[in-house]
């Protein structure tokens, strides 16, 4: 069996929130094979982003730990932090903020060979030309400003940036949430062959589950900070156990008016109830539409139904 390239286990991060303590995420637990993309979804504050930010060690870990190559990484201080970022880069979501007005494209995707002090000026200049090709931009836009581009080519020198010293693992928070419709497809398929071309790792994070589907070999769920499922992607979308997956999954419209009639539609009413107060018992508990008197008792664990396929419910939904 491959060896993971990414072992989370048993992580929290916890906020102070106005002297009380939010749970951002509380347990998570999860593994990223080599190679593979690992897809992140949830409705929006059910704690991705504070994940990816204690898994890249941008936010210190309340508990729980992080291994990556087998080694926990927690124990990493200054400069073996530092050290990380050869292996491990983030891709933010809003390639408007994320890129600094002030210098050109070049320099903006040069600036981490030249924090780590990766190459020479000359070796620089020539690994920035590789780099504007490979993501699909002409080597003279090198002198551009970021403001002289448009929001697909931003997110593509950002990527330029993420990939200049050859990470092996990449997290993409919403990469394309940011842009026209018309534009994340090729923004997506720049990942892809990125990821082919380069033989990266990704945890990528949607709220949108039909693109994630299209990217992700497996798919974990996340809810109010813990994770409800996790599959291959194949049987996520095809058999989800867990009634949330189901409630997610019923917003995704689908093209053919038949199937579209015909299929019953799992609605998530309801608000998401605060991570300062969680429920007690199943963390979704009161929206879920198929509760019984257990899961307003006891948090369900999360358990392998089928091979690779884990769900936290005391009701699966097996068929
Ligand atoms: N620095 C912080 N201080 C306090 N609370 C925070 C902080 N960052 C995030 N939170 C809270 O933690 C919870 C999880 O936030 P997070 O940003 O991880 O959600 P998300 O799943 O990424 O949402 P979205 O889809 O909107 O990006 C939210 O309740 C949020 O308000
Ligand atoms: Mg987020």
């Amino acid at each position: 069996m491959n060896q993971p390239l990414l072992q989370v286990r048993n992580l929290k991060k916890y906020f102070d929130y106005k002297g009380k303590t939010l749970r951002a995420v509380d347990g998570v637990s999860l593994e990223v094979f080599p190679q593979e993309t690992l897809g992140l979804v949830g409705e929006s504050g059910c704690g991705k982003t504070a994940l990816a930010r204690a898994i890249m060690r941008l936010y210190e870990p309340s508990s729980g730990d992080i291994l990556f190559k087998g080694e926990s990484i927690l124990k990493y201080r200054g400069k073996a932090i530092k050290a990380l970022r050869h292996d491990m880069q983030y891709i933010f979501q809003d390639p408007y903020a994320s890129l600094n007005p002030r210098m050109t494209a070049g320099e903006i995707i040069a600036e981490p060979l030249l924090i780590h002090n990766v190459l020479n000026p000359v070796g620089r200049q020539k690994r920035v030309q590789e780099l504007l090709e490979l993501v699909g931009l002409r080597p003279e836009y090198r002198s551009r400003f970021p403001h002289e581009f448009s929001g697909g080519q931003r997110q593509r020198i950002g990527i330029a940036r993420s990939l200049a010293l050859n990470p092996r693992f990449i997290v993409c928070d919403e990469p394309i949430a940011a842009l026209d419709v018309s534009i994340q497809a090729q923004i997506i398929n720049l990942l892809k062959y990125l990821q082919d071309e380069m033989g990266l790792t990704y945890l990528f994070i949607s709220h949108d589950l039909a693109m994630v589907k299209y990217l992700s070999t497996r798919v974990a769920v996340m809810y109010l900070g813990h994770l409800m499922e996790l599959a291959p992607s194949e049987a996520l979308y095809k058999t989800p156990l867990h009634p949330y997956t189901e409630g997610l999954l019923s917003a995704i419209p689908i093209p053919d008016p038949t199937i579209e009639k015909k299929r019953t539609r799992v609605l998530l009413s309801g608000e998401v109830p605060s991570p300062i107060n969680p429920p007690k018992g199943c963390v979704f508990c009161t929206r879920c539409p198929k509760v019984q008197p257990l899961c307003h008792q006891k948090r369900p664990q999360l358990q392998e139904i089928t091979p690779g396929h884990q769900v936290a419910c005391h009701f699966p939904n097996i068929q």
